[in-house]
This record gives C-alpha cells, sequence and structure tokens, in this order.
C-alpha cells in the first residue's frame, strides 16, 4: 500500500472511496464535508439526517455518489465528542477505513486528516497516526496459507490537505507512521511465526539482518561456550533441555552525533515455553511462541532505529533460548547461578523467563546505561491482574516511569503502573540458595518484578511484563487483529525520539 499526500479539489479526488468525518453536537457541516454535501446538492446531509447518524465514535456513515463527483464511494466517520478525542482514536479511525474499503472492494482512498486542528494535535502527528492505523489495520500474516480470495488489498491511500504547510508537515508524520508501522509489523512477523521455524538461532539471524549494511548498529553474539565463561547460569539452565543451543545477543546503535546518553533494551526471548519439566496444560502451551516477544519488541525497534535516528545511544539485549522438558532439562530443585554470582533454587522450571533476564540484566547493566527497559512476556498473574491489553510496568524509578507511560500514552499502547512491594521479597526467600524463583499464590506479576530487581543494582530500571497485550487472543479493536501484535515497539520508539 502507497501512502501519500493529496492537495487539490476534495469533490475531484480520483478514488474509489473518500473518507471524511464528523464530531458529535456539529449542528452544521464544516470543512470538506459542506463541499461534498453542496457538489452532491445537499444528499449527504439529508440522508446522514434520515439514517439519523450522529457522529457517535466508532459509528459510520457510507454513501455511493452515482457518478455525480469523481469519488465512488463516501464514508464519513462518527469521531464522537471533540473534547474526549485523541491521538488514538486517529489510529482507529483509519484503521476503520482501510477496514470498510475491503467490504466496498475499494483499492483506493482519500482520507481527510483526521483531528487536525481539534485540541493540541497537529498535522504531523495525525498523518503519523493515521499511517500507524492504516498500516497496522492492513496486516496480514499469510506465509504459512494462501490469502484469502475475499480480501481485497487497498493498494492507495491519500491524506488529503488544502495548503503547502499541511502537506509539508504531513509528509513528516507519515515518514514517521511507516518507521512506527514497519517496526510494528517485524515484531509481528517474529512472534507469528511459529516456534519450529523461530528457534534461538532465527532470532540470531534478524539481527544480523537488521545490522547489515547500516554504519549505526554493531552486533555481538555470544555462544554456549561464551555465557559459560561468563558464568550466565540462568540462560544455560533454562536452554539445558532444548536441542536448540542458546544465544545471547547484543545490538548497540550509535547515533551518528556523539553521545553520552545511553538506553539498554533488554528483552525476554525464549522462543517456545513448553514449561520444561513443569509442563504447561495444552491449554495453556498453545500460544508460547509468543513467548519471545519482549525480544520482538526490541528487534522491531531496532529494525528501524538507523532512520527513527534517536539521539542517544541504545542497547538491544536479549537471550534466546528455548524452554523444552528432556532428560537434560533443568529439575525443580536444582539451583543456578547468575552471572553476579546470585544462587537461584529453581521450584518451577515454568518461571524460566526470570532465569533468562536475570542474566541478560546482568549484563545490561555492565554496559552501564542511564536506563534500562525491559519488555517480557513474564506472567499469567500480570494477565490475570490487567486483563489482555494491558502491560503493567513495575521500576525503581520514578520519572523513567514516567516517561514511559506517557509514550506508551503517546503510541496508543496501554500500559499501566504496579508496585515493587518491598514486604513482597520475603517471599522469595529460599532455604538452600541466595533466592527461589517462584512467590507464593498471589501478586506473580510483582514477585517476579521484585526477582528481576534483584540484578539491576540501583541501575533506573523499568520491567514491562507484556504477556497479556503481546498477543491478541481474539480481536482487540480495528487494528489489533487476533494475533501478534507487536505491542511495545511503538512506545519504544517513542520514548527512544524523546530521550
Ligand atoms: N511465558 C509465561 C508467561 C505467560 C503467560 C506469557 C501467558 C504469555 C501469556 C511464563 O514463563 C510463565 O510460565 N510464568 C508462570 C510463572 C509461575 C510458574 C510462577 C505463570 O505465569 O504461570
Ligand atoms: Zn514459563
Ligand atoms: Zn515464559
Amino acid at each position: 500500500m502507497e501512502i501519500s499526500v493529496q492537495k487539490g479539489a476534495i469533490i475531484s479526488q480520483v478514488c474509489d472511496l473518500l473518507v471524511l468525518h464528523a464530531f458529535v453536537g456539529e449542528k452544521e457541516l464544516e470543512g470538506e464535508l459542506k463541499l461534498v454535501d453542496e457538489a452532491l446538492a445537499g444528499k449527504l446531509s439529508k440522508y446522514m439526517k434520515e439514517d439519523s447518524f450522529k457522529a457517535k465514535a466508532g459509528s459510520s456513515f457510507h454513501l455511493r455518489t452515482q457518478g455525480e463527483i469523481t469519488p465512488k464511494h463516501i464514508l464519513v466517520l462518527g469521531l464522537g465528542k471533540k473534547e474526549n478525542f485523541d491521538i488514538e482514536a486517529i489510529r482507529q479511525a483509519s484503521a476503520v477505513s482501510l477496514n470498510m474499503a475491503g467490504g466496498i472492494k475499494a483499492k483506493t482512498i482519500v482520507s481527510t486528516i483526521h483531528g487536525n486542528g481539534v485540541g493540541e494535535l497537529n498535522v504531523a502527528d495525525c498523518a503519523q497516526a493515521m499511517v500507524e492505523g492504516a498500516r497496522l489495520a492492513g496486516y496480514r500474516f499469510e506465509t504459512y496459507r494462501k490469502p484469502s480470495k475475499t480480501d481485497v488489498q487497498v493498494k492507495k491511500f491519500d491524506l488529503f490537505v488544502t495548503n503547502a504547510k499541511d502537506a509539508r508537515l504531513a509528509e513528516k508524520g507519515i515518514d514517521s507512521g511507516n518507521l512506527f508501522a514497519k517496526g510494528t509489523l517485524f515484531a509481528r512477523d517474529l512472534v507469528n511465526t511459529p516456534a519450529q521455524d523461530m528457534y534461538p538461532e532465527k532470532l540470531v539471524e534478524a539481527a544480523k539482518e537488521i545490522a547489515k549494511g547500516k554504519g549505526t548498529i554493531r552486533v555481538r553474539v555470544y555462544d554456549r561456550e561464551a555465557l559459560k565463561r561468563m558464568g550466565a547460569g540462568g540462560i544455560l539452565g533454562v536452554a539445558q533441555g532444548s536441542d536448540h543451543p542458546p544465544y545471547m545477543v547484543h545490538m548497540i546503535y550509535k547515533p551518528k552525533k556523539a553521545t553520552k546518553k545511553r538506553v539498554a533494551l533488554v528483552g525476554k526471548a525464549v522462543t517456545f515455553d513448553s514449561g520444561g519439566l513443569s509442563l504447561k496444560p495444552a491449554e495453556y502451551m498453545m500460544t508460547m511462541k509468543v513467548d519471545m516477544g519482549g525480544s520482538a519488541a526490541v528487534l522491531g525497534a531496532f529494525s528501524v532505529i538507523d532512520e527513527v535516528a534517536p539521539a542517544c545511544e541504545v542497547h538491544g539485549i536479549f537471550a534466546a533460548v528455548e524452554n523444552m522438558p528432556s532428560g537434560k532439562a533443568m529439575r525443580p530443585g536444582d539451583v543456578l547461578t547468575a552471572m553476579n554470582k546470585k544462587t537461584i533454587e529453581v521450584l518451577n522450571t515454568d518461571a524460566e523467563g526470570r532465569l533468562t533476564l536475570a542474566d541478560t540484566l546482568c549484563f545490561a547493566v555492565k554496559q552501564k546505561p542511564q536506563a534500562i527497559i525491559d519488555l517480557a512476556t513474564l506472567t499469567g498473574a500480570c494477565v490475570v491482574a490487567l486483563g489482555e491489553e494491558y502491560t503493567g510496568v513495575m521500576s525503581n524509578n520514578d520519572v523513567l516511569t514516567q516517561k514511559i507511560l506517557e509514550a506508551a500514552e503517546t503510541a496508543g499502547e496501554k500500559m499501566w503502573r504496579l508496585p515493587l512491594e518491598k514486604n513482597y521479597r520475603k517471599l522469595l526467600k529460599s532455604q538452600v540458595a541466595d533466592m527461589q524463583n517462584i512467590g507464593s499464590r498471589w501478586g506473580g506479576a510483582l514477585t517476579a518484578g521484585l526477582f528481576l530487581e534483584e540484578f539491576v543494582n540501583k541501575t533506573p530500571w523499568a520491567h514491562l511484563d507484556i504477556a497479556g497485550p503481546a498477543y491478541a487472543e481474539r480481536d482487540i479493536d480495528a487494528y489489533t487483529k487476533k494475533g501478534a501484535t507487536g505491542h511495545g515497539v511503538r512506545t519504544l520508539l517513542t520514548y527512544l525520539k524523546n530521550v
């Protein structure tokens, strides 16, 4: 799908579908809506009234133009009340136009820029959101099947502007939107790929492929022998049961202009989580290819980092492993020694993410970043606490937390802070080692967060438990369909842009 800016007269746009919008409570038709209505001799307003179209959020009104103006179809999207309108509503609206286009077999769309001039929204931000919504809604994962015959793909999606200044800003927004969507879709593809084809080595390849030909990115890979020398007992312990060897991947992005600012992005990269000897029930295992979703978010961000060009140095780090049961697998009761020499009693081999992250976080701390952000599909408990759409944020630093929550809000990814309650640390006390890898039955997301905190020393750090939103078990909204979501990528990119 090609996305560009269109100027000229709204009624002579050459397209299958012209998308306009309306807000609740507007007495008179305004702007483009008015021009189109006039060109259609008042039919648009007449039919909208007859159908009692009130422009409620999520509602829409469709009309065939029967050759009276060049666009074949008109779609008016209801955007709700102006005061409730935000950037996420723009993504959704744009996604809706793309979804509706399929139904009327439209291949070309011209759309007004929703939200332009509302509150503090500027054309560039609105255009970016529109591109994200459209591209994410247009995503299909068809590596393992024939494309559906009834699925009409939109070829051209144009954003309509009325003046040269808006055109320039819209172009800028389109560029950002393209990059943010590209990064997100990159992550979706990685997660959607079945674990038979997405094993640790493949994540290493993905990292190398991203860095190829880009002067700003370097990649270092540590294999099993190197991990042994580093004392990465957590990673090695989890990988023990699998026929796929483990790797730690360290990507480094250095901006063209030298800087002292440094951020580390850490991702959980369990390419399949069977639970290990503490085997998962069949029901819970079905979607466990998602367990590398944290690393997919990091790789997604890195896939476009050169072009987004944040001003800080960024380190992307993950330990790619597969968690399998076998005669070589680690057992409940085994004791592992992490990179910082802390010993861990493994009471449940299904709490494996924190074992791999323990070492990975130690490694991240050694890079001396001013902030570490980890993303991990870490606990079912987080999904119980916040539901399927929210990421749980746990952090030892209020400023960092605030920045991440703000970035998430802008990016349209739902995140909510959870406490790192120090009174719960006692739940991780072990009889035989420095700590154990599971807490009690309750507050599982928090004890997992507290476990990770043991490995970051005093470095400002935020842990994003993305177990719920990394994978949609059902359609969530206009651009988040069943399957991998690429959750986290847009928050990371927004955060990095602001550092
Ligand atoms: N990968 C799972 C967490 C998960 C659950 C991710 C649902 C995505 C969706 C993790 O490794 C795990 O199994 N956690 C256990 C921890 C428990 C054994 C303390 C869990 O949440 O049940
Ligand atoms: Zn697990
Ligand atoms: Zn896991």
